[in-house]
C-alpha cells in the first residue's frame, strides 16, 4: 500500500474517497463542519435521517455528494468526542479499513483532524494509521497453493492535515510508519512460516540477505567456533537437534564505528518441544513462534536500516531448536557457559535462557552502550500480563525508563517487573553454580535473574514475549510485536545521541 500526507481540507481535495468523523453529539468534528458549509447541511440532514449516529465502530458510505470533489464519502463513527483515545483512533481506523474493503475504492484520503486523539500529534497519527493498514492488509499465504483472501482495492491512503508547518514532521512520521511497518511485517512472515522451513541455517540466510540489501555485515558463527568460544550451554540445547544451531551476528553502523553500539539478542528457538522435559501434545505447534524475539531484531535492523538512523546497532541471535533424542541434555545436567560459570539444568525446557546467556556473553565485545534482549521465554509471563503487555526487567532503571515510554508511544506497551536481590536465591543449586529454573513461583522473574547473572558488564533489559508475539486461536499467527517498541526506543536513542 502507498501512503501520501497532504495539507488540505475536504472541499479542496479531490479523489475517490474521503473519510470523515462524525462524533456521537450535536458538536461535529471538522470535516463534516466544512462539508455542511459548502453543501447547505448535506452531512447535517443524512445524521437528522438516523442512519448514521456516530456511534463507535460504525459507518455509512455516501455517493455523488454534491459540490464535492470526491466520488465518495465514508463517515466513520467516533462515539463521544471526550472518550475519543487512543484505543478508540485505533478501532476508528480498523473500521475505515474494513468498510473500504467491501468497496472498489483504489484511494482513500483521511482527514486527521476529524481524529483528535487527546495528547497525541498527528505524526503520531500519520505512524500509526500506516502501521494499522498495513497489519489489516498483511496475510501470510505463501504456503498455499492458491492465496484464500481476496485482495482489497485500496491501493493509497492520503494522510491530510491542515497545518502546512506539520508537513515535514509528518513525512518524517510517515517515513517512520513505514520502515515499523516493513519491519513488522518481516518479523511476522519470519514467525508464521512453518518451522521445518524457518531452521537456525533459514535465519542465517535471512540475516546475510538482509546484510545484503541493507548494507549491513552479518557473519554466522557455527558450532565448531561456538565450541571454541567455550559456549557450552547454547550448544546444549542444540545437542538435541539434526539441525545444526547457529549463532547470528549483524551489524549496522548508521552512526560511524565509533560510537559503542546498542546491542540486540533475539531468543531464535525455531522450535520448542521442551527436549527431554518434553512438553504436552496440545498447541505444540506454537513453539514455532519461539524464534519471535529473532524475528523482531531482524525486523527491527530491518526498519531502522530502511530509515537509515544514525545509530550502531548489532543484533545478536542464537538460533536452534530444542528437541529430544539421545543426543540431547538431560536433567541433571551440568554445563560450563562461555561465561565459565556452570549450570544445572534442571529443566530442559527452560532452554531459552540456556541460549541467551551465552549470546549475551558474547556481546561483551562490541562494549555496548545497552544491550536489549527479547525472548518468548516463559509462560508465567501470559499468567502475569496476559497477551496485551511484554514483561520487562533490567539492571537500569532509566534505561528500563526509556523502554516504557518508547513502548507507550509507540502503542506496544511494556510493563516493568522488579529484579530484586531476593529473588536471585531461588536459583540456588546444590551441583552448579545456578540452577537454569527457580520453581513455579515469579517464574517470568527468575527466570530474568538467571538472565542477569550474565549481563553485569553492561546497561542490560529484558523483554518476555511470549505473550505478545503472537496470537492463539482462530487468529493464530504472528504480532510482529515488539518491533515498533524496539524501533521507537532506537529512534529516542539517535536524537539524544545526536
Ligand atoms: N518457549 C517457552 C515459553 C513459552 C511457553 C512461551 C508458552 C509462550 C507460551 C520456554 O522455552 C519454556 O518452555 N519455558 C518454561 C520454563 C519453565 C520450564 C521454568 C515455561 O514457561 O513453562
Ligand atoms: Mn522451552
Ligand atoms: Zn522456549
Amino acid at each position: 500500500m502507498d501512503f501520501g500526507i497532504k495539507v488540505g481540507t475536504p472541499e479542496k481535495q479531490r479523489g475517490a474517497c474521503a473519510v470523515i468523523g462524525i462524533f456521537e453529539s450535536k458538536k461535529q468534528a471538522d470535516s463534516a463542519k466544512i462539508l455542511d458549509k459548502i453543501t447547505q447541511g448535506y452531512i447535517k440532514n443524512i445524521l437528522a435521517l438516523g442512519d448514521m449516529d456516530g456511534k463507535a465502530n460504525t459507518s455509512l458510505l455516501l455517493h455523488n455528494v454534491p459540490d464535492t470533489q470526491f466520488k465518495r464519502i465514508l463517515l466513520v463513527g467516533l462515539g463521544k468526542e471526550q472518550e475519543f483515545k487512543e484505543k478508540t483512533f485505533l478501532a476508528t481506523l480498523n473500521t475505515v479499513l474494513s468498510a473500504l474493503q467491501k468497496t472498489a475504492v483504489a484511494d482513500a484520503t483521511v482527514f486527521l483532524s476529524d481524529f483528535p486523539v487527546k495528547g497525541r500529534s498527528n505524526e503520531w497519527k500519520v505512524t500509526q494509521t500506516i502501521i494499522a493498514a498495513t497489519s489489516n492488509s498483511y496475510r501470510f499465504d505463501q504456503l498455499k497453493s492458491k492465496p484464500d483472501s481476496v485482495p482489497s482495492n485500496l491501493r493509497k491512503m492520503v494522510l491530510c492535515i491542515n497545518d502546512r508547518a506539520e508537513l515535514a514532521a509528518c513525512e518524517v512520521a510517515m517515513q517512520q510508519g513505514l520502515a515499523i511497518a516493513q519491519g513488522m511485517s518481516l518479523a511476522k512472515d519470519l514467525g508464521n512460516l512453518a518451522p521445518n522451513i524457518c531452521t537456525p541455517t533459514y535465519l542465517a540466510k535471512q540475516a546475510k540477505d538482509l546484510a545484503k540489501t541493507h548494507k549491513m555485515k552479518a557473519s554466522v558463527l557455527e558450532e565448531k567456533d561456538m565450541e571454541k568460544l567455550g559456549m557450552g550451554s547454547l550448544l546444549a540445547v542444540a545437542s538435541g537437534s539434526e539441525q545444526p544451531a547457529k549463532l547470528i551476528v549483524l551489524e549496522y553502523y548508521g552512526s560511524g564505528k565509533k560510537e559503542h553500539p546498542i546491542v540486540l539478542v533475539g531468543k531464535g528457538v525455531t522450535f520448542d518441544t521442551g527436549g527431554i522435559s518434553l512438553k504436552p501434545g496440545a498447541d505444540m505447534d506454537e513453539m514455532k513462534f519461539d524464534m519471535s524475539g529473532a524475528g523482531s531484531v531482524l525486523g527491527t535492523l530491518y526498519a531502522i536500516a530502511e530509515m537509515k538512523l544514525p545509530i550502531n546497532v548489532v543484533g545478536i541471535i542464537p538460533a536452534t531448536e530444542n528437541m529430544p533424542s539421545g543426543k540431547a541434555a538431560k536433567p541433571g545436567d551440568v554445563v560450563t557457559s562461555m561465561s565459565g560459570q556452570t549450570i544445572e539444568i534442571l529443566n530442559t525446557d527452560a532452554e531459552g535462557r540456556l541460549i541467551l546467556c551465552d549470546a549475551l556473553t558474547y556481546a561483551e565485545r562490541y562494549n555496548p552502550k545497552a544491550v536489549i534482549d527479547i525472548a518468548t521465554l516463559t509462560g508465567a509471563c501470559v499468567i502475569a500480563l496476559g497477551n496485551f503487555t511484554t514483561g520487562l526487567m533490567s539492571n537500569d532503571d532509566a534505561l528500563a525508563a526509556e523502554l516504557l515510554s518508547a513502548g507507550e508511544q509507540a502503542g506496544d506497551r511494556a510493563w516493568q517487573l522488579p529484579l530484586w536481590d531476593e529473588y536471585q536465591d531461588l536459583l540456588r543449586s546444590n551441583f552448579a553454580d545456578i540452577a537454569n529454573i527457580g520453581g513455579r513461583a515469579a517464574g517470568t522473574i527468575t527466570a530474568a535473574c538467571f538472565l542477569s547473572r550474565f549481563t553485569k558488564e553492561y546497561r542490560w533489559a529484558h523483554l518476555d514475549i511470549a505473550g505478545t508475539a503472537w496470537k492463539s486461536g482462530k487468529e493464530k499467527g504472528s504480532t510482529g510485536r515488539p518491533v515498533p517498541l524496539l524501533v521507537q526506543f532506537l529512534i529516542a536513542q539517535a536524537k539524544t545521541a545526536n
